[in-house]
């Protein structure tokens, strides 16, 4: 008899990420009976996810609001999650990463006593308030977790240092290993017009990602100041920025960089060719989990605009670098990158520390084990 299980997610990584689990528990019919929740933490950002991958929702709270707060979609999420779970009665319910709406369908299936599945578990920086919400959302989610899908050795190795059951974690790598390969290799054909003009820029392509909530404001503005410097000292470079749909990013960004010449502020692309643009950039400056974790991957040296990182492994494969949000560091490492090709080669090669695009079969085997399938 397969058992049923409730996947969750609500925002763009959240969906990227879980795209894989998903499509994996629905080739396993004989053992998982699977409905898909999204809260629509993410409205245009989530759906863009849903059609790449062909995933279309059992439920959707539709709970996104412009400009809403950390309360706001935490009740609206938990009050639309608790009627769903009580109907259903799942045996498992599994989410991944950070977010509130992950935070949140773990507090409900604890409410539900169905087992809790963390995918992307033990990620830490040690400081409760960076990212913020990000890092405290990890901890709670870990403390109602009853499987803890790490996807690297030293996110495994956290959770066994705050006392997490050895027999409940399983190291898996990470599921946007999965998503990225089987993008990458696919053929699609790209119908934005933006995004068909950025492919064909000439020159060096330096593509920029940013929308952290502890980067809002003061940090932003210098993270912009930074690439405002970057495209005026740099006559050959072509900056491509994919804005995040948030106002309090765009207002930031537009401000400074809105009609530079060689600056692309752009509509974020659909996640096939998002990836597609990474391919062809030079240099990624970005403080995106998920950017993070593909550009080593893809061999792109990434500049990480943060001060602290849950992922340290790409800076330990030497394709990533920690450089926060001052402007003259930002502005004197990638100046350096574009300009040094030995700088460059140093950082530009292929390395994979977050997995090896097989998560989520791993998380399959280990769900059914746990359920005894
Ligand atoms: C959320 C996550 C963050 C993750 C990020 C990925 C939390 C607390 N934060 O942050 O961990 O890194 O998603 O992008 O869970 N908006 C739209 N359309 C969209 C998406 C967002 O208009 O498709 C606008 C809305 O005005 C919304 C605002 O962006 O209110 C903020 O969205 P929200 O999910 O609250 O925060 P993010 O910064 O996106
Ligand atoms: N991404 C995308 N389109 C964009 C920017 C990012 O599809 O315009 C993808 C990217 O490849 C990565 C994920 O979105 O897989 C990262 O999401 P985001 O930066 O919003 O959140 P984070 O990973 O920081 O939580």
């Amino acid at each position: 008899m397969p058992q049923k299980i409730l996947a969750v997610f609500g925002t763009r990584p959240d969906a990227i990420k879980m795209a894989p689990v998903v499509l994996e528990l629905l080739k396993r019919k004989g053992q998982f009976d699977l409905r898909v929740v999204v809260t629509g933490q993410h409205r245009e950002m989530l759906d863009q996810v849903l059609s790449v991958f062909g995933i279309v929702p059992d439920y959707d709270l539709n709970i996104m609001q412009p400009g809403q707060t950390l309360a706001e979609i935490t009740t609206r999420a938990l009050s639309g999650l608790d009627p769903i779970f009580a109907e259903e009665k799942p045996a498992a319910v599994l989410a991944q990463g950070d977010t509130t709406t992950t935070f949140v369908a773990a507090l409900a299936a604890f409410y539900h006593k169905a087992a809790f599945g963390h995918v992307e578990a033990g990620l830490r920086t040690g400081n409760r308030f960076d990212p913020f919400p990000e890092e405290t959302n990890r901890l709670l989610t870990t403390r109602l977790a009853a499987l803890h899908f790490a996807p690297t050795k030293e996110s495994a190795d956290n959770l066994l240092r705050e006392g997490v059951d050895p027999k409940s974690v399983f190291l898996t790598g990470n599921t946007v290993i999965d998503a990225l390969l089987t993008t990458a290799s696919s053929e699609f054909s790209i119908d934005d017009p933006a995004v068909v003009k950025a492919l064909a820029l000439p020159g060096q392509v330096v593509l920029v990602t940013a929308h952290r909530r502890e980067n809002w404001g003061a940090p932003l503005n210098r993270i912009c100041c930074a690439v405002r410097q970057l495209v005026t000292q740099l006559p050959e470079i072509n900056v491509v920025f994919p804005m995040h749909k948030n106002p309090i990013v765009r207002q930031t960004v537009v401000e400074v960089l809105g009609g530079l010449d060689r600056v692309f502020l752009i509509e974020p692309p659909d996640y096939a060719p998002f990836v597609k643009l990474e391919q062809k950039s030079a240099l990624i400056l970005t403080d995106s989990g998920g950017v993070q974790e593909e550009a080593p991957s893809l061999g792109k040296p990434v500049l990480v605009l943060r001060e602290t990182t849950e992922r340290p492994e790409g800076v330990a494969a030497g394709t990533a670098k920690l450089v926060g949000t001052d402007q003259a560091l930002i502005f004197d490492e990638a100046f350096r990158l574009l300009t040094d090709p030995a700088e460059y080669d140093k950082m530009a090669h292929a390395a994979s520390p977050y997995g090896d695009g097989s998560a989520s079969k791993r998380i399959a085997d280990a769900l059914a084990d746990y359920l005894s399938l």
